[in-house]
């Protein structure tokens, strides 16, 4: 077994390898895989897709890829043909990281190095990354089953009005997802949510981009105090498969918790998908965010998988 350049390869070559990989991420997280498929395809094409292919009797049996942005190298994918259940595809995973990882490391000018890896059960392939001084974080990737039963209207103060999400509402949006996640651990597992430009560009990828399925404006919602007219808290949905929601982003502003604003947030959008049968909405969470887990246990989701985040500063 041989690990090349993926430049050296085409569509063609890795096709039924995503089309493999597109079948398990429909199994185990009801994703439908096929719009970053093609994008991951495309790129390849273009050769500017930089990462590793694993190569056997001259098929790829497994791949890599990793992207840049800016100073930080984010790994963006890793999966192998029988991943997790053979032996030797445990080996062929360790190496496509070791590469990956090495690359990046040597990078001149790459200072900080994330992946989320949600096909890989938590620890599976932890040691590669520990071994190359990185940090985890376990998480955890949940899901609520929805019903077309009427959802009931959750109290809250008068001064708080829920309305959906709308396009003017993108500066103010990011500077509220700084402001919620200053010291918090998931900007410790994501660089960009210390920033306002970083907000902002982790919105623009939510927002533009078909990278964590395709936005879903109509499940997104806003509150908004509305004497200062400022958001106080924001939820940001995107559809994963037809009929699957997945919330990208739900975060209030410190001074605004425990108010149920949160739970107001997650009814709406919930109630909105019910309303257009959707039959589930899931959502990551980093397990050491206990009172967001707990928020999302006593609403109904449960726990399907826990993955690993891995960040590494140079
Ligand atoms: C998680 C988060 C959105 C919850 O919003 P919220 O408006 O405080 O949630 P609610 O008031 O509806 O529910 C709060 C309940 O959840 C738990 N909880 C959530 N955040 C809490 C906090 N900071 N302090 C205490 N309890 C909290 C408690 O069980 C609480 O119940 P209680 O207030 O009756 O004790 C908010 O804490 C937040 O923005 N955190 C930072 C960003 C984040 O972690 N987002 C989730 C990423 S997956």
């Amino acid at each position: 077994m041989e690990i090349l350049d993926l430049r050296h390869f085409s569509s063609a070559d890795l096709r039924p390898l995503l089309e493999d990989e597109t079948r398990v991420w429909s199994r185990l997280l009801s994703w439908d895989y096929g719009g970053s498929a093609d994008m991951i395809l495309r790129y390849v094409d273009a050769k500017i897709l930089p990462g590793y292919a694993a190569v056997e009797r001259g098929r790829i049996c497994g791949y890599a890829f990793f992207v840049y942005e800016g100073s930080k190298g984010v790994i963006g994918d890793l999966y192998v043909t029988n991943g997790g259940r053979l032996p030797e595809a445990h080996e062929v995973e360790s190496r496509l990281l070791v590469h990956v990882i090495e690359t990046l490391q040597q990078s001149p000018g790459i200072h900080r190095i994330e992946a989320q890896l949600l096909l890989h059960e938590s620890g599976a392939v932890a040691r590669s990354f520990v071994e190359q001084g990185f940090e985890r974080h376990a998480r955890l990737f949940m899901s609520l089953p929805l019903t077309p039963a009427p959802h009931p209207e959750i109290p809250r103060e008068a001064e708080i009005e829920i309305r959906r999400w709308a396009e003017p509402d993108y500066q103010p949006s990011a500077a509220l997802i700084t402001t919620a996640y200053r010291g918090h651990v998931d900007a410790d597992i994501n660089d960009q949510y210390r920033s306002l430009s970083g907000s902002l560009r982790f919105l623009n990828n939510i927002v533009r981009f078909p990278g964590c399925g395709t936005f879903d404006p109509e499940s997104s919602f806003v509150a908004v105090h509305k004497r200062a007219r400022s958001l106080a808290g924001l939820i940001l949905c995107s559809r994963v498969r037809a009929d699957v929601g997945h919330v990208t982003q739900v975060c209030v502003l410190p001074e605004y918790r425990s108010r149920r604003i949160g739970e107001s947030l997650l009814a709406a959008a919930t109630a909105d998908l019910s309303r257009r049968n959707f039959s589930t909405l899931s959502l990551t969470v980093t397990e050491a965010n206990a009172h967001a887990v707990e928020l999302y246990r006593r609403l109904g989701f449960d726990t399907k998988r826990v993955f690993d985040a891995f960040v590494w500063e140079g």
